[in-house]
């Protein structure tokens, strides 16, 4: 059986747990993930560009588990009251080949997004820092914000966006942190003085240049998160030669990253790298850091293996009969056979079957419950 979260569920879920608890969890749980880095089987993720937008499939496996993320990226989205980032994904044993779990993950992707963006944070801001700036205040930003306030300290943020709607929604979900003092900023620029983080959350699908050289001030973290694609970028290239970059996955960011303006070899260092103390991180508090963010399939996959655990545990969800029942493995013409009835005429109508063998199974416990 394959236990499937849908968006509901995957709300329950989050709820059950609160939010502010899951980001801290979730962080933890990816900094285990990035800490096994060599023992993945890593690739670039996969893209279907468009002209207003990116479908994109996102695999990656241990020897255990494999797990797999659908995500789309259309800017334009917003204009048409859709979301512009959707996404859906599995994670399925390695040994056998069968699915665990499928799963919404579009909720999912904004909090392992925000864990993982605290998670570089974490290692490369200074210590101490406590202002923040958000630019790009819509689906994404709350989650970025309740990260950094929670786990990092961050006492203030201010926020700016082009729509005053997304950013009096920001001001509203976060109403109820009152210990967290948002400030809105009637520019970027506003908004990046006197900050210790500058993150960018932005979506345009365009070279956008959210953050210049004049915004950044010796010793900030930047951490950009919108220019996830190829042709979409948030940072002056000038912003990036100026800075110690770091990665996710070096040959993913390379194309889609905020680097992909810079020539090949400019010097980036993979985040795993810092976190397991094999290469440095931030040098001095005067220096300027930029994690530039674009997504990974690993933190997906921390994210799958989490969701797993926590809606076995909180019984969440439901498991269906995605595969076919394990009885008589080699018989899977039985299934495709009308159950009943007579046999068609040749050339003549087929009765359909009143159900086919299999159809309804009932529920069942997880014999592949994961190590988490
Ligand atoms: N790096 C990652 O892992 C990751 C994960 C998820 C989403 N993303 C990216 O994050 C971005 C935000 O996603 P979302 O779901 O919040 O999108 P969204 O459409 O809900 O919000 C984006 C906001 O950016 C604002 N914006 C656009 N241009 C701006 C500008 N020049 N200045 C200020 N604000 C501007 C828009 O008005 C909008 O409110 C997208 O680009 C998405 O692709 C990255």
């Amino acid at each position: 059986m394959t236990r499937f979260i849908d968006f509901p569920s995957m709300s329950r879920l989050v709820r059950s747990i609160g939010a502010a608890r899951l980001l801290g969890e979730l962080a933890d749980a990816l900094q285990e993930d990035f800490l096994r880095w060599p023992e993945f089987d890593k690739s670039p993720r996969v893209g279907s560009h468009s002209k207003l937008g990116v479908i994109e499939l996102m695999p990656v496996a241990d020897s255990r588990r494999y797990a797999f993320k659908y995500v789309n990226g259309h800017p334009s989205n917003a204009a048409r009251a859709l979301s512009t980032v959707m996404a859906f994904g599995a994670l399925a044993d390695v040994d056998t080949g069968y699915p665990l779990l499928l799963c919404e993950l579009t909720l999912a992707t904004a909090l392992r997004t925000a864990a993982t963006s605290l998670m570089a944070a974490r290692a490369l801001a200074r210590p101490g820092s406590r202002r923040m700036a958000l630019i790009g205040n819509g689906a994404q930003s709350e989650f970025q914000a309740l990260a950094f306030h929670l786990h990092l300290g961050i006492e203030e943020i201010a926020v700016f966006d082009l729509d005053a709607a997304a950013t009096d929604k920001l001001m509203r979900n976060l109403a109820g942190w009152p210990e967290l003092r948002v400030r809105r900023a009637a520019s970027a620029a506003e908004a990046a003085r006197g900050c210790d983080i500058l993150s960018t959350i932005t979506a345009d699908k365009a070279r956008a240049t959210i953050v210049t050289p004049a915004m950044i001030e010796p010793g900030m973290h930047v951490n950009a998160v919108g220019g996830d694609c190829p042709g979409k970028t948030e940072l002056h290239p000038e912003v990036l030669r100026s800075s110690r970059v770091f990665v996710e996955y070096e040959p993913q960011t390379r194309v889609e990253g905020d680097i992909q303006q810079l020539p090949a070899d400019f010097p980036v260092t993979e985040l795993w790298r810092v976190l397991r103390g094999d290469a440095r991180g931030r040098e001095d508090p005067m220096q300027v850091t930029v994690f530039d963010s674009v997504g990974f399939a690993l933190e997906d996959f921390t994210t799958l293996h989490y969701v797993f655990e926590q809606a076995l545990r909180l019984d969440v969800g439901e498991d269906i009969a995605l595969v076919p029942p394990g009885d008589s493995p080699k018989d899977l013409f039985r299934h495709a056979r009308a159950a009943q009835g007579p046999a068609p005429a040749r050339g003549g109508v087929t009765p359909r079957p009143a159900r086919l063998a299999g159809e309804r199974v009932p529920r069942a416990s997880h014999p592949g419950h994961c190590r988490r």
